[in-house]
């Protein structure tokens, strides 16, 4: 376990114990104002969009094309999103800070 921040939808910050050796989403998804990851991580749904910190995003392993077809059809898309199914979370991300995209 490592502590991230995650901003729900309201803005609240909450500071979150994330499972490591499992996607972001997996931790996401059993909060109250987390994702709700629909497809399960199958890479289809976007239900599990979340932005990373700008700070942040760059330590991040590289978007794939499926991922990436994905957020750019979604009205919420920025540079720094990703769909938390494809985000693998390991320590060395402690201290990350995410945030919760808007239900589309
Ligand atoms: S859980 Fe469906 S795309 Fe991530």
């Amino acid at each position: 376990m490592a502590e991230i921040v995650v901003v729900d939808r309201d803005g609240a910050e909450h500071r979150v114990e994330a499972k490591e050796g499992v996607s972001l989403m997996e931790t996401l998804r059993e909060l109250d104002y987390g994702t709700s990851a629909i497809c399960g991580g199958m890479c289809s749904c976007a239900t599990c969009h979340v932005y990373i910190d700008a700070a942040s995003v760059g330590q991040l392993p590289a978007m794939q094309g499926d991922e990436k077809e994905l957020l750019v059809e979604l009205s919420g898309y920025r540079p720094t999103s990703r769909l938390s199914c494809q985000v693998p979370f390991e320590a060395s991300l402690a201290g990350l800070r995410v945030t919760i995209a808007p239900d589309e």
